[in-house]
């Protein structure tokens, strides 16, 4: 690419941009820069929502981060930039390892060469605890090992090990950020795997709950998506680079407590459907925010209230979620 390309007119110019802007998260994170003033590019192949793409500021730059040319012209004049565009779906990298690895694997690399290259002062990489793999240790520490059984959790670890080592060999300014489950408004109940909005779902539509697992053995850490921004957004501004950092909520919630929250939250007892066929997932997953903490992070959206005023965003008899679990069913009673 010819370094012609790389200038901008002035109009073009913004302070940061966040890939995946136009996603699940991304939105609420524009969202929340804006709140705070910033200039924000969307970087994404995808068109924001009309919300976020309505907000003051906020330009759009249409883009596939698998292409490097197109990775570059789309990162100019921005001094921070956050990276969450990719494959947020196990159950896809299950389907299509090579599409998942393309998007999370080569994405991530164009990313932070493109901010190497270009100067970038922060980056900010939206990982997933997906790649500890089975827990060995609760709560789970940033030093647990590292060993991942999803596709997924393979691309995001490389796209992790990519970035550290431009941060090792070039000094690239990168901060970690290896969320728990995030749920909020706006999950695409097509592909979102997390078990609040999907618990919610099938009760707004007075239907039994299916589990996937053993009720009370598994367990989760949910982090709502407005601390998951206000995480990422401490990172940018107090993360010391090349660090990982654990983000959630720092609370344990099993299958059934979580069912008898959906349950307070909907005015009527929720009804449960396990399928104890697979059992894969059934440990506890629950993140030690000490690190995040001790930089200025603190979770605000307890689980209650969250879910509460999710049910009220999503209404009466919304979509069922319809995603397919990753899991193998032959690995019932595989410990
Ligand atoms: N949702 C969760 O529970 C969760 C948990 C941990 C980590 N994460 C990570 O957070 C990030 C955001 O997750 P989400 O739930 O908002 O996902 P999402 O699917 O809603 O959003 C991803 C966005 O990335 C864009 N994108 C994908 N490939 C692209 C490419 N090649 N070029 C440009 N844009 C591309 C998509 O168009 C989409 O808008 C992902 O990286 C995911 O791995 C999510």
């Amino acid at each position: 690419m010819g370094s012609t390309l790389l200038h901008s007119s002035p109009s073009d110019d913004a302070d940061v941009a966040v890939t995946g802007g136009s996603g699940f998260v991304g939105g609420h994170l524009v969202a929340a820069l804006t709140d705070l003033g910033k200039r924000v590019v969307v970087v994404d192949l995808a068109d924001p929502s009309p919300a976020v793409a309505g907000l003051p500021g906020v330009t759009h730059r249409r883009t596939d981060l698998r292409d490097y040319g197109e990775t570059l012209l789309a990162l100019r004049d921005v001094h921070t930039v956050y990276h969450l565009a990719g494959n947020a779906s196990g159950t896809r990298s299950v389907e299509n390892p090579r599409f998942d690895f393309q998007m999370n694997g080569l994405g991530t690399c164009n990313v932070g060469n493109a901010c190497a290259e270009l100067g970038v002062r922060r980056l900010v990489f939206m990982s997933s605890a997906i790649v500890y793999g089975t827990p060995q240790a609760f709560p789970m520490t940033e030093e647990h090992p590292t060993r991942p059984f999803l596709p997924y959790g393979a691309s995001k670890y490389s796209g992790e090990l990519t970035l550290r080592a431009l941060y090792e060999a070039l000094d690239l300014p990168v901060m970690i950020g290896r969320s728990f489950v995030v749920y909020g408004p706006g999950e695409d109940p097509r592909t979102a795997g997390g078990e609040v909005s999907q618990f919610l779902r099938w009760q707004l539509n007075e239907l039994p709950i299916p589990v996937v697992g053993d009720i009370d053995r598994k367990t989760r850490d949910f982090v709502h998506v407005q601390d998951v921004c206000q995480a990422l957004i401490t990172l940018a501004e107090s993360g010391k680079p090349g660090e990982h950092y654990n983000i959630g909520s720092g609370e344990e919630v099993s299958m059934r407590a979580l069912a008898d929250a959906v349950g307070t939250a909907t005015g009527r007892p929720a009804r449960l459907e396990a399928d104890a066929s697979m059992l894969e997932d059934s440990f506890r997953l629950v993140a030690d925010i000490s690190k995040l903490r001790d930089i200025g992070y603190r979770p605000r959206v307890a689980l209650d209230q969250g879910l509460k005023s999710l049910a009220e965003e999503l209404g009466p008899f919304p979509e069922l979620p319809s995603v397919t679990v990753a899991f193998r069913r032959e690995a019932a009673g595989r410990e």
